[in-house]
């Protein structure tokens, strides 16, 4: 897929099947994680854990459902938590893990899976410190955020939806030499 094609149709994707992840699609997951851009490189300092096994989701999916109002699980057949040094200034963990779960992301779309921002992981399994042990979150590791993939309940490849219009809500201005400043807002 056209990487272009790609970042314009992804979409979040909240209802998924059962099927499980195949080995080798999360072995792409996994590299496309660990070619994300990192803070000042320190690749050891974050961790990804990979949870496919479906009854450890649904306890996951219990404790958001406690804590958090809602399974944020949506039935999807994997879950993929980014974890970060606790030593590491939070700017830098939180900017880090944006990038690691946007390569998540293209990547699955590349393979058909459908994904979403799971931001609940990290409020949800802060400082369950025995959960993280078996998890395998290293120690000394905090869990900031997750990604959640599988195929699509209703069968629809993520890059079958039409490519949504450019979200021009956001801003963005062009300063350049000699041009002064100018806004696009309503422009471009
Ligand atoms: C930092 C971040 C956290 C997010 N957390 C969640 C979440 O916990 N649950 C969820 O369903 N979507 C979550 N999302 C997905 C956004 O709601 C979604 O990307 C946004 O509304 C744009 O929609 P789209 O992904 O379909 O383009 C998150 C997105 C980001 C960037």
């Amino acid at each position: 897929m056209n990487l272009l094609d790609a970042i314009a149709g992804r979409a979040s994707v909240r209802s998924f099947s059962a099927t499980p992840l195949t080995d080798a699609e999360i072995e792409l997951l996994v590299k496309a994680a660990r070619h994300a851009p990192v803070t000042l490189g320190k690749y050891g300092q974050f961790h990804l854990t990979v949870i496919a096994d479906r009854e450890l989701l649904g306890e996951i999916g219990g404790i958001y459902a406690a804590e958090l109002g809602s399974d944020f699980t949506y039935g999807a057949p994997a879950l993929l938590i980014v974890s970060a040094d606790e030593e590491l200034p939070r700017g830098q963990r939180f900017a880090t893990a944006g990038s690691i779960v946007q390569n998540i992301q293209l990547a699955a779309l590349e393979l058909g899976l459908g994904t979403v921002y799971n931001w609940a992981a990290g409020s949800a399994l802060a400082g369950k410190g025995e959960l993280l042990a078996r998890l395998g979150v290293p120690e000394g590791f905090a869990p900031l955020t997750g990604v959640l993939a599988g195929e699509p309940a209703d069968g629809r490849l993520p890059a079958e939806l039409a490519a949504r219009p450019e979200r021009t809500e956001m801003g963005v201005n062009f300063v350049s030499k000699g041009s002064g400043t100018f806004d696009t807002r309503s422009g471009l």
